[in-house]
């Protein structure tokens, strides 16, 4: 049986009919290739009433072209303008379709000497990475159709066309339709159209709006038939849904005892056939009449006995692929001897089989990568398409892993040199996990190098050089087995030129951080919460070695430096890096602060946990993997941790200026910061909040979100801390019972704290209220105001009054009035009591953006953020009375 046709029934009475909803061409995608953008588009087709537009913004090459216009109104509207493609190899269209739905995808080819160089065009199309047809335009005056139904696995479709030799390849028009699901569904393989035909004597074609689906049926008849027709409705209900204007007329034989029979050759003996025939009864008959009829495929009985319902479809189709022995296939019907009326066919369809071997890109790599091309607007002819496949199309500058075609592939190299990029370092290159190599030599790249590059694992060079990048190479990009090379950018710092003190660039991040033992720095704490504050009852903490003390203590010690990319640490190495904890930066939640040194010269906040509740930490080190790998600008990184019997410490980066609170009240010899840098501020702290919610992997809630918690470097750039009291809950899932309520009064979110229901909504609302505090510099609660809560007195002060009377008085009228209602409504919108109205934070941070941007048009900030501080400030700030050290 292996060259017959499995088979299925479509019965009529269906339960789940599925009657296109794509009445209204609803998924349609209807290109009039090489169209002007400007001036038609989109149009509605007369005919069919499909709506077709420009195809510019679906490809990025090619050029428009034209029938010639003597010729123009032989022709079918969307067939006058074509797009070909002198340059490059490949060239692509990328559309946007339904994953694993299955989709009709047509194109159309009509060549009618557009260029008037008669050369009929013969070139190869794909559909991604795997080859599609030939177009060949030979003795084609009618033009060419290539039609598939098929189902991508990804939401991008791309369709190239590939140049293959002299001629120039050139398409007419792109037509996507989604179809029903559970129709034309194969063993493997997608269908390649053969034909597809309604048997009427006639010239005209049936599709949209007969067809729901928009395919396209070709009247079909031999002179050996005889045609019968009705003109009573003929009901077309199954998930095929065939156009009823194909069920009304049907063939049958003229020798009412021959069989019906179709026949056609096959190109390819190794071709796969899938059948799909419509039959219905649409005669009268009297009561002592029947027809019945079985059909065979190449001889072999293949279904029957069939009696067609009474103006009702019933559909035949193929289950498996069926083959034809000898190159010529039959299909044929054959009356039962019971049967006194011939057998008839009112439709049918045939494919062949086709197969896509080669998988695409991993669709990570591939957005990725697409997104780095948008980000910098690199515009290479052949970055167009699959980024790796198929290998002689690779785009220039990738190189890929290709094991096999039924692995996607994976890419390993980049090589953007001499690209002429601009801007940052995008961030989108961690999301090209595999990457080995990456050369972004010999551009204009500017800003600081993100620290996210030492932090690829898989990644063994980095080519940085002659950019104009500034700042510190980060320490996670000096680890070993990664070659960095960074010559040529006259402002980066390489870390044996950054050793400290070094007190020229920047006169306030030094006394800074001379002064950083008054800081309180709010630090990261872990998920399990300790309710016990404990200072730490290390041996001589209570009186700390002079210096000359600990080189002789630790001299004999095994540890004699710390390697950079150390993640854990031995309890007495943290001693040896606090220099036996002798400076306390602060308390946080559950432990006192140190500063510390790590290999010489970086300098780190070690927060010591408490010892008494150590039991409670029994996942420490899976929340501390966890933190690790949260990496972002605006978020106070984890570097290290402790985890020695009862010694448990965490080691975070050190952010040597404060927090918002501090100076937003001027305390701590912390200077007042103006308008502008408090919305840089405000961008900064919820850039790192958006990454918690939606760029990490598993997404976190914050939970804590404050102005203390708001930490700020040299140069004010913000950075959020103790976001360790997150917890990592699960994508996908829009909210999660969490068992403590955790959180500090006055900034929890009520909604939260009622329900116990946990989203990043909360965080919005509690970033509400640190908004408000920049806006006001008032208590968030205060007790002593008639509305002790922020959000109330705002409201009660703004309903009673002007918007000034909330205004910190600080600000000296040195704002934009519009500027702060907008931040102002923004923040209102944040403390929304329904945590559904609240805005997203990347919306917040849009927001945030605009109002920056004016601000600083309007403030001509070209300084940057230092520009309100002058000198007198900066000595201010040496204080250490403020703060006593804890004990
Ligand atoms: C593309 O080809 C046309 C004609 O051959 C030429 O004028 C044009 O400069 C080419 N464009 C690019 C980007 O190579
Ligand atoms: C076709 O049949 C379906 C299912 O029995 C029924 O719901 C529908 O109304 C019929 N349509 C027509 C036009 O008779
Ligand atoms: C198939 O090919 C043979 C030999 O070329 C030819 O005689 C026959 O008519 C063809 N059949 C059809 C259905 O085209
Ligand atoms: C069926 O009945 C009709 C009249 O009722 C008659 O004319 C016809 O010949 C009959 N057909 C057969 C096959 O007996
Ligand atoms: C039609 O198919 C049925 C079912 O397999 C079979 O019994 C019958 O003999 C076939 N009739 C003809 C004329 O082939
Ligand atoms: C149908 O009729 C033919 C000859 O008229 C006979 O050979 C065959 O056995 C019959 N089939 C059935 C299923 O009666
Ligand atoms: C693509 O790669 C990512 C890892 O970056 C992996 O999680 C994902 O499953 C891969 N996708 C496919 C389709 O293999
Ligand atoms: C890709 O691999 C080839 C051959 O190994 C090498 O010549 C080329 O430089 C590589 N390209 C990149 C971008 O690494
Ligand atoms: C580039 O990064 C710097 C900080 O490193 C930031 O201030 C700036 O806004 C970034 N620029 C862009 C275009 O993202």
């Amino acid at each position: 049986m292996e060259s017959s046709l499995g088979i299925l029934l479509v019965l009529i009475i269906s339960t789940t009919i599925h009657i296109g909803q794509s009445q209204d061409q609803k998924g349609f995608i209807s290109l009039d290739c090489g169209l002007p953008a400007n001036e038609l588009s989109p149009y509605t087709e007369a005919h069919t009433g499909l709506l077709f537009s420009s195809d510019e913004n679906f490809i990025q090459s090619g050029e428009n072209g034209q029938i010639q216009a003597s010729s123009e109104s032989d022709f079918w509207t969307p067939y006058r303008t074509l797009r070909y493609f002198p340059n490059g190899t490949r060239n692509c269209y990328n559309l946007r379709v339904e994953k694993g739905r299955n989709h009709l995808i047509r194109a159309f080819f009509m060549y009618a000497n557009y260029d008037g160089f008669d050369t009929n065009p013969n070139f190869d199309l794909y559909l991604g990475p795997n080859l599609w047809d030939t177009i060949d335009l030979q003795g084609q005056v009618n033009g060419l159709r290539a039609e598939l139904l098929h189902i991508p696995m990804s939401n991008s479709l791309q369709i190239c066309l590939v140049k293959t030799g002299t001629t120039i390849p050139f398409i007419s028009t792109l037509e996507i339709r989604p179809m029903g699901s559970g129709s034309y569904i194969t063993d493997s393989g997608s269908l390649k159209l053969l034909f597809r035909n309604y048997l009427r004597e006639s010239k005209n074609f049936i599709r949209y709006p007969d067809d729901v689906y928009d395919r396209v049926w070709i009247s079909s008849f031999r002179n050996e038939w005889t045609q019968i027709s009705t003109t009573l409705q003929v009901n077309n209900s199954n998930i095929y849904s065939p156009p009823k204007a194909a069920l009304t007329t049907a063939a049958t034989p003229t020798n009412s005892d021959a069989p019906l029979t179709i026949k056609w050759n096959s190109s390819n003996v190794n071709n796969q056939y899938y059948l799909y025939t419509h039959f219905a009864e649409i005669q009268e008959l009297w009561t002592n009449d029947t027809r019945e009829f079985n059909m065979t495929w190449n001889g072999e009985y293949f279904f029957g006995p069939l009696v067609p319902p009474k103006y009702w479809v019933y559909t035949v189709f193929s289950k498996w692929g069926g083959s034809c022995i000898g190159g010529e296939c039959s299909f044929e019907l054959t009356r039962t001897n019971r049967s006194t009326l011939p057998p008839l066919v009112n439709a049918l369809e045939v494919y062949t089989v086709i197969h896509f071997p080669q998988s695409e890109t991993n669709e990570t790599d591939v957005i990725a990568v697409q997104n780095i091309k948008a980000i910098y607007g690199i515009s290479r002819i052949s970055w167009q398409g699959d980024p790796c496949v198929p290998q002689e199309y690779m785009w220039d500058g990738l190189n890929c892993s290709t094991t096999d075609k039924s692995t996607p592939p994976r890419i390993t190299n980049l090589d953007m040199s001499s690209s002429g990029l601009t801007g940052n370092i995008t961030e989108i290159i961690q999301k090209l996990t595999l990457l080995e190599t990456l050369d972004l030599s010999n551009n204009n790249l500017s800003g600081e190098v993100p620290e996210f590059l030492g932090n690829m694992k898989s990644l063994v060079s980095i080519n940085i050089s002659r950019n104009n990048l500034s700042g510190l190479i980060p320490q996670a990009l000096q680890r070993k087995g990664l070659e960095l090379y960074s010559q040529g950018n006259p402002r980066l710092c390489l870390s044996g030129s950054c050793l400290p003190p070094k007190p020229k660039p920047f006169p306030v991040a030094i006394v800074a951080s001379a002064t950083s033992v008054t800081i309180i720095i709010a630090v990261l704490v872990l998920t399990i919460v300790l309710r016990k504050k404990k200072p730490p009852t290390i041996g001589d903490q209570q009186q700390p070695p002079s210096i000359s003390s600990v080189n002789i203590t630790y001299a004999n010690s095994p540890v004699s430096s710390i390697q950079t990319n150390k993640r854990s640490f031995t309890y007495s190495e943290v001693i040896y890096m606090t220099n036996n904890f002798q400076r306390s930066v602060g308390e946080g939640g559950f432990g006192i602060v140190y500063h510390g040194t790590l290999n010489g010269y970086e300098q780190v906040a070690v927060k010591l946990l408490s010892q008494s509740s150590t039991q409670g930490y029994k996942q420490f080190k899976a929340e501390v993997d966890l933190l690790m790998r949260v990496h972002h600008t605006n978020l106070v990184n984890l570097v290290g941790y402790c985890n020695e019997g009862d010694h448990l410490a965490l080691i975070y980066e050190f952010v040597p200026n404060g927090n918002l609170r501090q100076h937003l009240s001027g305390k701590g010899g912390r200077s007042i910061i103006n308008w502008g840098v408090r919305l840089q501020i405000a961008v900064d702290a919820a850039s790192g909040l958006e990454y918690l919610h939606i760029g990490c992997i598993p997404p976190m809630v914050h939970r804590d979100v404050k102005a203390t918690n708001i930490l700020l470097d040299e140069r004010f750039k913000a950075r959020l801390a103790d976001f360790g009291l997150s917890r990592s809950f699960p994508a996908g899932d829009e909210s999660h019972v969490s068992t403590t309520i955790a959180g500090t009064p006055g900034y929890l979110d009520p909604e939260y704290y009622h329900t116990n229901r946990l989203t990043e909504k909360s965080d919005v609302y509690s970033f509400g209220i640190v908004l408000l505090e920049m806006i006001t510099n008032q208590p968030v609660i205060d007790q002593s105001r008639e509305k002790s809560h922020i959000t109330e007195w705002v409201v009660f002060e703004v309903n009673s009054g002007d918007i000034r009377s909330i205004m910190d008085p600080k600000f000296q009228e040195d704002y934009e009035s519009d500027s702060v209602w907008r931040i102002f409504d923004l923040a209102m919108s944040c403390v929304n009591p329904s945590s559904k109205r609240r805005p997203s934070m990347s919306q917040v941070v849009v927001e945030l953006k605009e109002c920056l941007a004016s601000e600083k048009s309007r403030r001509n900030m070209n300084r940057g953020r230092m520009e309100p501080h002058s000198s007198a400030e900066v000595t201010v700030l040496v204080d250490t009375e403020m703060f006593p050290v804890a004990r």
